[in-house]
């Protein structure tokens, strides 16, 4: 079943190449933070492996790794508020804050989670995403770090799922929609 699956899906990106970004990305945001800690919060449940892959490649003291969940209500006439489906656990005033997440697509899961990390006074609040697909913008919302820029076309593995299946993949494929 699996096999037949994953003949359907076209290699996007290797798992080699997202190690090698992973770890420059990793250097860079260390060097950024140099002489500071950071608190390192990822969005579940995509960033769960970029998560994991990241806090262990930076070399700037890192506080504590916790994660939110959240889910976007659909209101009868409103387009989407962010509701929490998991809060953090930790006290982020004062703190230098990195969300990490899988891929930003329209960017109003990120917008909106920003600000109510904002409204809790953080000292600095940053956002690192594995994938980035700006043609899909509906605002202005640019991640600080990011370690590909896609086109838009949807994918899955290393985190990011279809249907809640493929999260487990070692690299990333594109899903087709045809019938092939
Ligand atoms: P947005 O930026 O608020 O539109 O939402 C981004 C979220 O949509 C991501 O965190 C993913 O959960 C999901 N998503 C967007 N594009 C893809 C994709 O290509 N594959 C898997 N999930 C995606
Ligand atoms: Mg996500």
């Amino acid at each position: 079943m699996r096999e037949t699956k994953l003949k359907k899906f076209d290699v996007m990106i290797s798992e080699q190449e997202i190690d090698r970004k992973v770890d420059e990305i990793a250097a860079k945001i260390s060097s950024d933070y140099e002489g500071e800690s950071i608190i390192v919060i990822g969005v579940l449940t995509g960033a769960f492996i970029f998560t994991a892959d990241l806090v262990r490649s930076l070399t700037v003291p890192v506080e504590t790794v916790d994660f939110v969940q959240v889910s976007s209500y659909e209101g009868d006439k409103s387009t989407g508020n962010l509701v929490f489906k998991k809060d953090i656990s930790t006290d982020i005033e004062g703190k230098n804050v990195l969300i990490v997440e899988d891929i930003v697509d329209t960017g109003r899961t990120l917008k909106q989670l920003k600000k109510m990390f904002e409204e809790r006074n953080p000292k600095s609040i940053k956002i690192c995403t594995a994938f980035d697909k700006p043609s899909r913008r509906v605002n202005d919302l640019v991640p600080d770090y990011n370690c590909f820029t896609i086109p838009d076309k949807f994918i899955v593995g290393y985190g990011l799922d279809y249907d809640g299946k493929y999260r487990d993949y070692k690299d990333v494929r594109i899903v087709r929609t045809d019938d092939e």
